[in-house]
């Protein structure tokens, strides 16, 4: 079995975060989603990994590396364009050869993960074994409708009628008849080679798909809200760890935070399920819960909850509580003495903010 990972695409729905960077290596908990995801395969005993890059590689390459860190051995596969779901498993099949592989959406994040779907697919005859999960706004994703008796009637991208509420979580597992299915299939009406089709295409030439309706949470972190609601959910999760080398004085600390190596909390009061990055800095503050903040970064005088800060941010002194906040890297926000009292912003392209 190997893992074939899709990291390529231009992720414009996070704009402006990702006009500097690639949105799988955006951290949920203080960990790029795309190591989530190599995580996942690893923890299932797969640990032959593609990734399909595109125009962000070289930051992914450099980041990642060859995946030693992990303990899996990695091939990058460049995609000139993102043409599609089905066009990046096209461009992999000499990576690919005749093994069967899971693929996993670089930008899904999935509750549980997957030893149990690969163990499943591993010892049963199925062609492919595809993950559904419901959801509220099935338009947003492709879209599946079982018959009465659980298998699958027919797949649908992003309908604008949906025939269900079952939505396709982005891992799927193939065996090599998905290439017989890829070479087929003929561009959508948005111009992308869609996995959908290819699936649709296997039931009709008479494979085996096996549908597996997943019960946890899964995100799909395609949009700023997205990323926080996946934060909430792992922070939920993680297991809390105070680095040896942090150094907390004179604060509350409660058991859900985690803090990282070389932070300083100072005269503030952090509530959790929360993490404190590597050498951050905190100083006459509150961090409320289902707050990430990453490494390098500076809040003093702040209140924050239910956020995302990036590394070598830095926040002074807002007279109001921050919340629901996104804050990308080397981002300051200070508040402003001077008169005449007025807002002050230097925004990028696509920023947004909201004034009380
Ligand atoms: O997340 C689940 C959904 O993912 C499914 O329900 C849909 O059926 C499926 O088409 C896909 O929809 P998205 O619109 O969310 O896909 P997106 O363009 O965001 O791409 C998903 C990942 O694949 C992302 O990490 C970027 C990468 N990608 C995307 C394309 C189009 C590539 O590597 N190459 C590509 O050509």
């Amino acid at each position: 079995m190997k893992g074939l990972i899709l990291s390529g695409g231009k992720g414009t729905r996070l704009y402006p975060l990702t006009y500097t960077r690639a949105k799988q290596l955006i951290p949920v908990a203080n960990k790029p989603v795309l190591v989530r995801a190599i995580e996942s395969i690893r923890d299932a005993g797969v640990t032959e990994i593609g990734i399909v890059i595109g125009q962000t590689g070289p930051e992914i390459r450099a980041t990642i590396g060859d995946g030693s860190r992990w303990h899996v051995q990695l091939t990058y596969i460049e995609q000139p364009s993102p043409d599609g779901l089905a066009h990046a498993v096209k461009i992999s099949q000499d990576f690919l050869r005749d093994d069967p592989f899971v693929m996993f959406l670089g930008d899904n994040v999935l509750q549980g993960g997957i030893s149990t779907l690969i163990r499943d697919f591993a010892g049963n005859p199925w062609n492919s074994q595809i993950v559904l999960k419901e959801v509220d706004n099935p338009s947003a994703f492709g879209v599946v409708k079982l018959n009465p008796d659980g298998t699958i009637e027919r797949l649908v991208e992003k309908p604008k009628d949906p025939p269900s509420n079952l939505a396709l979580v982005g891992i799927y597992m193939f065996d090599h008849h998905i290439f017989e299915a890829v070479h087929a299939i003929k561009p959508s009406w948005r111009g992308e080679l869609e996995i959908t089709d290819a699936i649709q295409w296997l039931i009709e030439a008479g494979y085996t798909v096996s549908p597996h309706v997943h019960s946890g949470w899964w995100i799909d972190t395609g949009k700023p809200t997205d990323m926080l609601e996946a934060n909430s959910c792992v922070l939920d999760e993680l297991t809390p760890q105070i680095a040896p080398d942090a150094v907390i004085e004179n604060s509350e600390v409660d058991r859900r935070v985690t803090i990282e190596s070389g932070a300083q909390i100072i005269n503030s009061v952090i509530h959790g399920p929360t993490i404190i990055g590597v050498n951050t800095r905190i100083e006459n503050s509150y961090v409320g819960p289902y707050t990430s903040i990453y490494h390098d970064v500076e809040i003093c005088g702040c209140e924050i909850d239910r956020s995302i800060v990036l590394e070598n941010s830095r926040i002074y002194d807002p007279e109001m509580r921050l919340h629901d906040c996104l804050i990308g890297r080397n981002v300051t926000v200070r508040h402003k003495a001077a008169k005449p009292k007025t807002l002050t912003m230097n925004l990028g392209d696509h920023s947004e903010v909201w004034l009380a």
